[in-house]
């Protein structure tokens, strides 16, 4: 037995010792990122020689490498006007609510048929073509105030950094829209209750990554005003802008939170619509903010500049409507960052039929900002009565960090005729959702959290 351990001590040196060599060998070239030039250019496909307007990267190398004088140069890309011929072949279950950008929604049967929701039919959410990343041209570049500028590959990051898994669900602040705009008429996609679902994503800890790159919390006398921005490879094919936003530096205080650069999703390479190579996934907080494709990281003394952070992703008050919006209503609210409490029936359709006596109604429930599932009810008398369903297994439900969802269940009892099922959640805060869509509607459509009501009748 001593032997064992001595062998054991030997083996677990040596693993040591692979570690700290991968992490000297991973120590990057410094990295000061040369902001992409695009052109339009008439010029040959070619594969079929077929002259087109395609957008070109002027300022770019082909490796998207380092040119020597620690300035990176992104991959060198070109657009052509069609720019979603390359977008991936998708899942034919996902629900087409546009297809360019792409824009697919997970039937919600399917939802809750498995606690992680599968890859092909997890529900996708683009704003622009989805980029064609070569892996050995792809670099994550971390720069900004405070950081020692640093790019890593996709090798380095995998042999440099501890894999670390975590359960994770992703939900659009546009979820649950079409409801909202059936009372009244809101902008935006008009999603159902399918823009969301679970997933275990592996990659690096963000944070480690970050303190590799010398970041230092401590470095940042007034630390309100930091954001982490982060930006996507995709461009809008018309104004050429990246995709980016960002999230205040304050998230990173906080201990519990566990900001992943995830290369995996659900043990697979991570798939081209959700973000290969690299995505950072931001646990409780709304999709918006976990970027795909991800190629910069910047810390900086403003928030992102870009849409998706300054004028999208802002639930304003019902009585603020597109036509009286104003600049101060827009500098004042807040980008929306943690998810409110939620609940969905899934099993039934609103206006569907079900068989008289006693029937299963099912559904997921999920809370942002680590707060787990405490309760979830159901009612078929508007509200008078409630039964509390029973709540599948929560894999990861831990004090302010659970980031994931519960499937839950309840039997219920059907009468013949037309009846309504309500269900509502409760989470560890003892946050419940509201009753009546009116007091949260605003005229984007986001973050429709009201009890989820259908009525069934009862053959
Ligand atoms: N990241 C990039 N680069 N481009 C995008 O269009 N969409 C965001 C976010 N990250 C987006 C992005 C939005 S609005 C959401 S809801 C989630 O990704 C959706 O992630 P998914 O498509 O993997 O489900």
């Amino acid at each position: 037995m001593p032997y064992l351990k001595i062998v054991l001590l030997f083996i677990s040196l040596a693993r040591l010792r692979y570690c700290f060599s991968q992490q000297i060998n991973s120590t990057s070239q410094n990295c000061t990122v040369v902001e992409p030039v695009y052109q339009w250019v008439w010029r040959p496909d070619r594969i079929t020689g077929s002259y087109r307007w395609e957008i070109v990267c002027v300022n770019c190398t082909t490796s998207g490498q380092d040119d020597g004088t620690n300035n990176f140069h992104p991959p060198n890309r070109t657009i052509p006007i069609n720019s979603y011929i390359s977008d991936p072949v998708r899942d034919s279950r996902l629900i087409v609510r546009s297809s360019k950008p792409f824009n697919g929604e997970t039937p919600v049967e399917l939802l809750s048929k498995s606690y992680y929701t599968p890859n092909e039919i997890f529900y996708v959410r683009n704003n622009h073509p989805v980029p064609v990343v070569d892996v050995e041209d792809y670099h994550l570049c971390i720069t900004g105030i405070g950081v020692t500028p640093t790019n890593l590959t996709l090798s380095q990051l995998k042999a440099s950094f501890a894999r670390k898994t975590i359960t994770s669900v992703l939900q659009c602040a546009g979820s649950r829209r079409a409801e909202m705009d059936d009372l009244r008429p809101v902008a935006g996609t008009k999603w159902g209750g399918g823009a969301v679902g679970n997933a275990f994503w592996t990659g690096a800890d963000f944070k480690s990554v970050l303190a590799y790159a010398s970041f230092d919390l401590r470095n940042y006398p007034n630390l309100a005003n930091i954001h982490v921005q982060f930006e996507g490879l995709d461009h809008d094919p018309v104004t050429l802008k990246r995709y980016g936003a960002s999230i205040p530096v304050k998230y990173l205080l906080d201990g519990n939170f566990e900001p992943l650069l995830a290369y995996e999703m659900n043990g697979s390479p991570l798939p081209r619509d959700h973000g290969f190579p690299l995505r950072i996934i931001l646990p409780g907080i709304v999709g918006v903010r976990s970027v795909k494709w991800l190629w910069k990281v910047t810390i900086s003394d403003h928030e992102s500049d870009t849409p998706y952070q300054k004028e999208k992703y802002k639930a304003f008050s019902p009585s603020i409507l597109s036509t009286t919006v104003t600049k101060t209503n827009y500098e004042r609210t807040l980008p929306i960052y943690d998810l409110p409490v939620t609940s969905y029936i899934t099993s039934h359709k609103d206006g569907g039929s079900v068989q008289r006596g006693l029937g299963l109604v099912t559904g997921y429930a999920y809370s942002g900002g680590g707060r787990f599932i405490q309760r979830v009810e159901v009612s078929t008398d508007r509200g008078d009565t409630w039964i509390e369903a029973e709540i599948g297994p929560d894999l990861t439900k831990k004090w302010l960090k659970s980031w994931t969802w519960v499937l839950w269940h309840a039997t219920m009892a059907f009468v013949p005729g037309w009846q309504e099922v309500w269900v509502k959640a409760v989470d560890d805060g003892n946050n419940q959702q509201p009753q009546e869509i009116k007091s949260v509607w605003n005229f984007e459509g986001y973050l429709t959290n009201t009890y989820h009501k259908i009525v069934l009748y009862g053959n």
